[in-house]
Formats: structure tokens, sequence, C-alpha cells
């Protein structure tokens, strides 16, 4: 029958500790209800207990709460006792700051954009069915590359082609109550775009995106339970779709500069850019990048600070082209050259000059910064004439962090590559560079295809030491 879709839970799974493997519980469960996967079910798998087995969990009492957060608790403990809702203490407040981006509404709810562009109450932190005590569970960090690691071992235990959803559920704005959303794919598209083709009456749909991977997770939701039910997968089973090796979720996260809601970034104030700029090592999307935006930002990178206003900056804007591949090849000869020596094996030197090869040759421009040796002070004292030096690259390096900083603000992805500094001579050469010019990194700038992890950082008590007045 045309249009039939089976969903049904699966039975038997026990409770996840760390460290178990999640795709040989879900086989295990299913022989043991007899139940055989099919080609093209879809396996939705609830968040919790990824996070669970992944130990990504977190103990509310371990959690030191910085300023903010208490100062976000004192603003929203009268809101959320208004509102007749749980309290949320600057512990917990500390920990949905650690996992977000940015915070959008702090009022008696916390409406966050999380560190990988997912915006939900409280950064997804779950305080439901991970047990006893102040556990919470965070989401996971990369759910496409888990579901893409449990697609691959379900396949190959049972020999058929799937898909793997990792699903939550997230309250809604405008209409009450939670619905099943997806945190990460793999083996579907997030997305079935209908553009293009006809309705009923023989009319070309314009618009038209269905969210087929949120409508998938959501029908599961209806079995998998919030509560105690107690069934965290389920198959659904007859959806006709396309299966495909490469998706990820990014893919249905509407980007902030076309959401009507949501403040540009460029908005946002500056202690938001400083925090949320990332080093985006990823691929770049084809999304043209302006060469006006390169130079508007490199406008901004030359009121840096620097010592005696030595402003010793110089940026080469590197295009796309056969300079920039010639230089890249000559590079990496060098760096294989090094590799070799230090003993690295044939593999690691193939996978490392891969990596720096799609880095350098992939990104739509290429920013090299050097510093002009000719713009530092010289004495005759050579212990001065080092120093002098050093404040050259200090000051370039703020100059460098400038530029990063400019490129957030208008919403581009960039990363510093610190290669220029061992293949000097070769740069210098392939530029044609005046004889003072010091190659110091590499920027790469484009559109990111994928959103970025934030990264760890030290404590504040870890990295301030106060000298208190004597006595
Ligand atoms: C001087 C300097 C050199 C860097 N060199 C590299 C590099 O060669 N390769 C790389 O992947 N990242 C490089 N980075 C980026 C750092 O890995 C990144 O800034 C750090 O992990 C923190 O992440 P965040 O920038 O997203 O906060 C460099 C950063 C700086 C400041």
């Amino acid at each position: 029958m045309r249009g039939k879709i089976e969903i049904f839970g699966v039975e038997d799974i026990p409770l996840i500790k760390n460290g178990d493997n999640i795709p040989l519980i879900i086989f295990n469960a299913l022989t043991k209800n007899n139940i055989s996967l099919e080609d093209g079910d879809v396996v939705i798998i609830a968040q919790t207990i990824l996070s669970k087995s992944l130990g990504n969990l977190r103990n509310i009492g371990d959690i030191v709460p910085s300023q903010e957060a208490i100062d976000l608790h004192n603003k929203m403990a009268p809101l959320i006792r208004k509102n007749n809702l749980p309290d949320k203490s600057p512990e917990l407040i500390q920990a949905i700051l650690d996992e977000s981006r940015q915070v959008l509404k702090a009022e008696h709810v916390m409406i966050v954009e999380t560190n990988h562009g997912f915006i939900c109450a409280n950064a997804g932190i779950d305080k439901s069915n991970v047990g006893k005590g102040d556990v919470i569970s965070l989401l996971p960090l990369d759910s496409d590359k888990e579901a893409e690691k449990i697609r691959i071992s379900l396949q190959n235990l049972t020999k058929k082609k799937i898909a793997v959803v990792i699903s939550d559920s997230f309250g809604r704005s405008f209409r009450l109550g939670a619905v099943g959303v997806a945190l990460g794919v793999s083996g579907i598209s997030p997305i079935l775009d209908k553009r293009g083709s006809k309705d009923l009456y023989g009319k070309e749909l314009q618009s038209t995106i269905i969210g087929q991977i949120d409508n998938l997770t959501s029908a599961a939701q209806l079995i998998m339970g919030e509560a105690d039910e107690g069934l965290p997968v389920v198959i659904i089973r007859g959806y006709e779709y396309s299966l495909m090796e490469k998706s990820s979720i990014t893919k249905i996260l509407r980007k902030s500069e076309i959401d009507l809601f949501r403040k540009k970034r460029k908005n946002g104030n500056f202690e938001t850019i400083l925090k949320s700029r990332r080093s985006y090592k990823s691929e770049f999307n084809d999304k043209e990048v302006s060469i006006n935006l390169i130079e508007d930002c490199i406008d901004v990178a030359r009121w840096a600070p620097s010592a005696h206003n030595g402003q010793f900056w110089r940026y080469s804007i590197i295009e796309k082209g056969k300079i920039r591949e010639t230089l890249i090849e000559k590079m990496n000869s060098k760096l294989k050259e090094d590799l070799i020596q230090e003993g690295k094996s044939d593999n690691f030197v193939f996978k490392k000059i891969n990596k720096t090869r799609n880095q350098f040759l992939n990104s739509p421009y290429l920013i090299l910064l050097c510093l002009d040796s000719h713009d530092l002070k010289t004495n005759s004292d050579s212990a001065r004439d080092f120093n002098e030096y050093i404040m050259g690259v200090q000051s370039i390096s703020a100059s460098a962090t400038y530029l990063l900083l400019a490129f957030e603000n208008k919403g581009v992805s960039a990363c510093w590559y610190c290669a220029p500094l061992f293949a000097k001579k070769i740069i210098k050469e392939v530029l044609k560079l005046p004889s003072s010019f010091v190659p110091m990194a590499f920027f790469t700038v484009g559109y990111s295809t994928k959103t970025t992890q934030k990264p760890y950082r030290k404590e504040l008590k870890d990295i301030i030491f106060k000298i208190r007045k004597e006595k």
C-alpha cells in the first residue's frame, strides 16, 4: 500500500553506562526481539543514551559559576518563580553558558545558540533520565559523527543499508509543546528540497523545503516518549528517501544572516563577538567572499596597537590560482622533507601533506601576514634588538587578532596558521616579496560549511594571579 509507514520502538535496551557500545546494544536488543533491520530503515536514537555512553555528563556540584552566571541567576530567579518553574542554580546556568555560543534570551527561560548552532532552551542540557544525583547530560559534541559511527557499525552487523538519526525534543517559539528534532544524521538528507518540482495542479514549487528529518524524529518521539517510557531507540520503516553517504545536520540550520528573528551577528555586542570567534578549520562552501570585504577587514586590522606605533604588518591577499598552487606545492615539498627527516611514517606524511593542500588550496582567499623588519628599531645592542623584534611580532599578532575579529563581525570564517614560519624563503621567492619581509602567518578565509565547536578554555582562576597589597 502506498503511503504506509511503520514506526516501532526497540524493547530491551538496558540502562546505558559510560563506554557502552550503542550499535551492539541495539543489535542485541533487535535480535532478542526477533527484529531484523531492512534496507531503508531509519533508526532514531535518543540523545540521552548516546550522551551517557560517551560520558558526556557533568556533575553540578563540580561547577564553579562565573560572575556572568551569577548575574544571570539574579536576573532570572524572580521571573522563574513568577512563572512557577523549577529554579536554575548559578551552577546550572554556568553549564548552559559553557555549552553556548550566545545567549539570545534570558528571562524565565534561557534561549541560547549552542556551540553546534542549535537554538534551544538551556543548551539542550537534560536533568531527566540521567540517573540519581546532580548529574546533567550535555548534547553530544558532534552528533553527525556519532550517527555515522553507529550507522556504519549497524550496517556491518546487519548488512543492511540504513539511516541513523540522533534525536532530542525542543520547545518551539510561537507554539506550545516540545517536538522531536534531529541533532545529527547519517545516511539521509535532513531536508527534502522540493523547489522546482510540480504541485497537484502542475504549478512549479518555488520555495518548498521539507524538514524531513525533524518530521521523522517527531513521529518517533510519539513512541519514544519524554518521561519513563524507556524506548530510546525507534525504527521507522517504509519511508521513501534517498540513501546518501554524506549528510550533515548543519544543512537544516537557518543561517543567522537570513533569520528574521535573530539579531544579525554584526549587531551582536562586542563581548559576544570576542567570545564567539572561532578558528574554522573545516571546508568552505561555494559562497563568494568579496575582495572589498577582505580589504574592509584588513582596514580594521591596521588599527591594532603596535610598539612605537611601528605598524610592522604587511598583508598579501592570495587569490585561488596558479601562484597559490605553486606556493603550496613548494611548501609541501619542504614539509615532506622535514617530516621524513623527523622519522615520520609514510602514512603520516601522506595524510599531513593532503591536509595542508586542502587547507591552503581550497579556501576562497589565503592571506599572508609578514612582519616588515625594515620598520623595526635597531640599536648597537643585540639584546635590545632582539626585544624590538619580539615587539614587532607582538604588534603584528595584535593586528592578526583584529583581523580575525573583523571577519567574525562580518560572519566570515577564518583560521590562523603558523605554516609560513617554516617556509619563509620559499614564500619570499615564489611571491617575490621584499627582502625585509618576514613571513609569519597564513589566514584561510571563506564561508564554512560547518559550525565549529567551542574549544576548551582555562578557568579564570588558573590564569589570574592576584598580587595582594602588603598588610
Ligand atoms: C599563533 C597561532 C598559530 C596557529 N597555528 C595553527 C596551525 O598551524 N594549525 C591549526 O590548525 N590552527 C592553528 N591556530 C589556531 C588554534 O589552533 C586555535 O586558535 C585554538 O585551537 C583555539 O581555538 P579558537 O581559535 O576557535 O578559539 C593557530 C593560532 C595562533 C594564534
